[in-house]
């Protein structure tokens, strides 16, 4: 991707080099918006049509649609709405453009600050910028491939306003054409309307074709006319019914999660936010003690050759925690990581993946061995004779502290620390939890289970299918005399600087093993090993103490995030699922009522934690899903039961 090229005319106006088009009538793009947009779609008046009124719009541009938008909505919408903004851009602006641009309209200083400092980097896919009362998702790449992409849970209203704002037809047919209005027509809600500057007839032929009514109306400025209209009939989408994302039918309210880890902890974080009342319990006596009680650990890319949902999964976890983080300067994250690379073939492979991925090159880059050694600090203490990959806003943070920070807001939450969830059960229209001595600990409308692998203990859970894997962790000082390392260096193993003194090396991965206890052999292997790459560890002192803790995997190694099957009527619905019947011949796969989990985050849950819990709080309330349809179908807890169906592996039940 790149940036939009932009020629300034005398009067401050932009036009755009690509499309040779200016981005705004003449005569005001602010009071083209209200004419166009707002009175095109009957706005304000329908703000009150929910809690959440939501606009989507082809074409960000300079933002000032939006911004315009937003100023609207602030001045007449009952207190307490949203906002929900969606738009798309192919050629997204530079932060000085856009500062430019925008020197004049002193009235959207503080939004646009808090735009800029959000502003996604330049990467494909959906990027989310929230305020207190609106949310932008502002979709990277281009609209016609980009929107295929999105989705929303089952039963959640859709766009109710569409702002038809590409350049002239003639200039930029692309975002006119019939395909990408159908795919508008998949993403409204009923009684959707739109409007548009242009009275384009091939343009008002393919709205029609897609479903739209479109009528001639007054045009702003001296534009006689412009269209405008509403979706005669909405178009529900087709859902997977083995892997089905349905939003609740009543509003969700209240919310308990079994697990205090990062897993919990994040969903409790987005939960509350969303304005639903919490109750997370964990049994120890403090939260992240188990897998999320690591001193420190890396958030990074994970760099495939296509980007597939595994690999759209990773960015878009780093891209959402990173953002994140950077919000919370007290958590000291530090930046900074390098993976070492073991040969020129690797070395090619990975340059290759950042090409097809088209990663901006602070986010991933290949260095020589000299640039590495500069920038870790090491000097020539380090060998990296092949170089290394830059994640130079990779960071290496806390999980202790970021669970913390999840939790540190306290309203609409509660922590029951030292308190076990043995079972739970649903009776009337609630959750209710329950200890070993058969008392109940908590109840809500909805459950979360986020307890890792210990989600197999619960009977309703019980065929998850869960691995645990064993991860010893290695503290030592540094070596003296070598340098300050200000970088993670990632190999088979990663090094950890945790201070100037204080290194951790980590981590091993073993399968099926429960033992807790520290292994001073495995500990020394891994110095050891390191040493290849900085031979000093070879002679230094042996590590001084560690840590054990095991990451839950799933067999696929991807998340379990989303509804939890009610694995028995499932199986009976789904039973002849091996003869083949095309799926449309069945209807949407039982679900335990209001029950989702976020478990198998493996060895990437302090990115992957949060991003799952935006998914769960997109499904609880009828948010757009932050993530690509096909990446949600990834992460569907019932996949695994559904294989096994594609298999015949059930056994019969009586
Ligand atoms: C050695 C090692 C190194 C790692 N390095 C990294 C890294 O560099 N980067 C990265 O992103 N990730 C890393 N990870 C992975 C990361 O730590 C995990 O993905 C993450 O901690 C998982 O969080 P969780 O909340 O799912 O699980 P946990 O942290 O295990 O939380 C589950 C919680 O549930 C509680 N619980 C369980 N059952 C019950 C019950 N019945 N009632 C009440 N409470 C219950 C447990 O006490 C626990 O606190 C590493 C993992 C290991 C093991
Ligand atoms: C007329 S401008 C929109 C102005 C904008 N609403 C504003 O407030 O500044 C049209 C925008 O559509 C974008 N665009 C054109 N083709 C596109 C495509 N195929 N996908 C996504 N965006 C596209 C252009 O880059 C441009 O920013």
């Amino acid at each position: 991707m790149k940036y939009a090229d932009i020629d300034w005319l005398a009067n401050g106006n932009p036009v755009s080099k690509r499309f040779q088009d200016v981005y705004f009538s003449q005569a005001g793009g602010i009071e083209e918006t209200q004419h166009v947009f707002h009175q095109g779609n009957d706005l304000p008046l329908r703000w009150s049509e929910g809690p959440e009124f939501k606009i989507g719009e082809l074409g960000f541009g300079s933002g000032l649609s939006f911004f315009t938008t937003v100023k609207k909505f602030r001045e007449t919408a009952k207190p307490g709405s949203r906002l929900h903004y969606l738009s798309f851009e192919i050629e997204p602006w530079s932060v000085d453009d856009l500062k430019r641009f925008h020197a004049n309209h002193g009235w959207l200083d503080p939004d646009l600050k808090h735009f800029i400092q959000n502003f996604p980097p330049l990467i494909e896919g959906i990027h989310v910028i929230r305020w207190n009362d609106v949310s932008l998702t502002l979709v990277l790449g281009d609209a016609r491939e980009q929107i295929k992409t999105l989705r929303w849970p089952a039963g959640a209203v859709g766009i109710q306003a569409w702002f038809l704002h590409g350049f002239a037809p003639g200039k930029n047919p692309e975002l006119w054409e019939r395909p990408l209005f159908e795919e508008l027509a998949r993403l409204s809600a009923e009684h959707c309307t739109f409007s548009t500057f242009t009275v384009s007839s091939s343009v008002r032929g393919n709205l029609e074709s897609a479903g739209f009514e479109a009528n001639l109306v007054a045009g702003f400025s001296r534009k006689r006319e412009m269209l405008r209209g509403k979706l005669l009939k909405s178009r529900p989408d087709s859902y997977h019914p083995a892997l089905p994302r349905r939003m609740p039918k009543a509003p969700i309210r209240s919310a308990v999660i079994i697990g205090g880890g990062l897993a919990g902890c994040a969903t409790a974080y987005e939960l509350t936010r969303a304005g639903i009342h919490v109750t997370l319990i964990e049994r120890n006596a403090k939260i992240a003690q188990e897998t999320s009680g690591n001193p420190a650990g890396l958030v990074m890319p994970f760099l495939a050759q296509e980007p597939d949902p595994k690999c759209l999964w990773a960015l878009r976890s780093v891209l959402a925690v990173t953002k994140q983080i950077s919000q919370w300067p007290d958590l000291r994250a530090k930046s900074g990581v390098l993976e070492l690379l073991t040969s020129e073939a690797e070395r090619d492979r990975i340059q290759e993946a950042i090409k097809r991925l088209d990663l901006p090159s602070n986010w991933a880059a290949i260095r020589s061995e000299s640039e590495v050694q500069t920038r870790s600090g090491l000097g020539e203490s380090l060998k990296a004779p092949f170089g290394a990959v830059d994640f130079s806003l990779g960071l290496r943070v806390s999980p202790v502290q970021l669970c913390e920070k999840y939790l540190a807001e306290k309203s609409r939450l509660e922590v029951k620390t030292s308190t076990e969830a043995l079972r739970f059960e649903f009776n009337a229209g609630e959750w209710q939890v329950f200890d070993s001595k058969n008392q109940k600990i908590a109840n809500a409308q909805s459950l979360i289970l986020a307890n890792s692998t210990d989600a197999t203990a619960f009977a309703q859970s019980s065929e998850l299918p869960l691995v645990s894997v064993r991860g010893q962790m290695a503290q030592m000082h540094a070596p003296e005399n070598i340098g300050e390392l200000r970088c993670a260096l990632v190999a088979e193993h990663s090094l950890i600087p945790l201070s100037e003194n204080e290194w951790w090396i980590g981590a091993t991965y073993e399968r099926l093993s429960t033992d807790h206890a520290l292994r001073e052999t495995e500990s020394l292997n891994m110095k050891e090993s390191f040493s290849q790459w900085v031979p000093s560890l070879h002679s230094s002192q042996a590590p001084t103490g560690g840590r054990v803790s095991f990451r839950t995997y799933s067999p696929d190694a991807m998340p379990l995030v989303g509804a939890l099957p009610n694995t028995p009527l499932f199986n009976e619905q789904f039973r002849d699922w091996h003869k083949g019947h095309p799926w449309t011949h069945y209807t949407e796969g039982n679900m335990l009522p209001q029950a989702w989990c976020s478990l198998a985050h493996g060895s990437r849950g302090i990115a992957t934690t949060l991003l799952a819990a935006r998914v769960l709080k997109a499904e609880l309330t009828g948010e757009l899903y932050p993530v690509e349809s096909r990446v949600l179908d990834a992460l569907h807890p019932a996949r695994f039961q559904i294989r096994k169906l594609q298999k015949n592996q059930i056994e019969k039940t009586t």
